[in-house]
């Protein structure tokens, strides 16, 4: 039995698997994100834990890139008989120090580690930031709401990066694992770190729309 608090959600999800629901936060949210970047195991790999002040200044953050952009980072939420559980984040971001692009990023409490669920939140996002037609998503087990299929589709985006510490061992297995790609002359030293911080090194993967078509084909061939 999950110790965590669960509740019923009267808010409909922007992205439905067959395990989760991804729901745009508020400030019922505030707390979980707080204690999600509070966590000395999610943020090993960051340079620390944030306080309650830096977690919810980092809340408002997103909370003001899903207004400006329509997009951004959602909470992940576990679906069962007695309702639906927080589990982390997933969600899409534009890098500060490269704002042209579009990256994907999860955070998920270690109770949720090692059963999939970062897998499948993340692959949904995937599919639906590069295939956001909704009729294509069918049989895919994703469902996507009709207002993020539109503005994902406004967005065109051709490709998402995601880039991680190299000593993050279980983060760079999920990009492996969604199937993006790694091109070692993509990988650098993150610009807000000293070079010889332990995070510095960065390793960078990417997912193409073209082979997100390809991935989607075969998995359904
Ligand atoms: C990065 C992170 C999201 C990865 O989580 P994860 O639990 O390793 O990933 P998944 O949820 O996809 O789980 C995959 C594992 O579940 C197993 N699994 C169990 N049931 C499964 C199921 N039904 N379906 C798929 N996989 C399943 C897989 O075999 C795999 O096992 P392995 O780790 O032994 O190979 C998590 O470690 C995390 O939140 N870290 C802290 C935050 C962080 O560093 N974020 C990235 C910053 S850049």
């Amino acid at each position: 039995m999950l110790m965590e608090k669960m509740t019923m959600e009267s808010r409909s999800p922007v992205l439905r698997t067959p395990r989760l629901a991804l729901f745009v936060p508020t400030d019922a949210d505030r707390a979980d994100v707080a204690r999600l970047c509070a966590d000395p195991q999610v943020m090993a790999c960051f340079p620390r834990p944030l306080t309650s002040d830096e977690a919810d200044a980092w809340f408002e953050r997103i909370r003001a890139a899903h207004a400006r952009d329509g997009f951004g980072v959602w909470t992940v939420k576990v679906l069962s008989a007695e309702g639906e559980t927080f589990a982390g984040v997933v969600g899409l971001a534009r890098p500060a120090f490269a704002p042209e692009r579009v990256e994907i990023l999860w955070r998920f409490l270690p109770n949720f580690w090692g059963r999939g669920y970062a897998t499948e939140a993340a692959r949904s996002v995937l599919a639906a930031a590069l295939l956001p037609d909704r009729e294509v998503l069918k049989g895919t087990g994703i469902e996507l709401s009709p207002d993020l299929a539109a503005t994902l589709e406004r967005l065109g985006l051709e490709e998402i990066v995601a880039f991680t510490a190299a000593v993050n061992v279980r983060s760079e297995a999920l990009k492996a694992r969604l199937g993006m790609t790694h091109d070692p002359a993509d990988d650098f030293d993150h610009p807000a770190l000293s070079p010889h911080d332990r995070l510095s090194r960065h390793v960078l993967y990417r997912m193409s729309r073209d082979r997100m078509v390809k991935m989607s084909t075969k998995r359904r061939d």
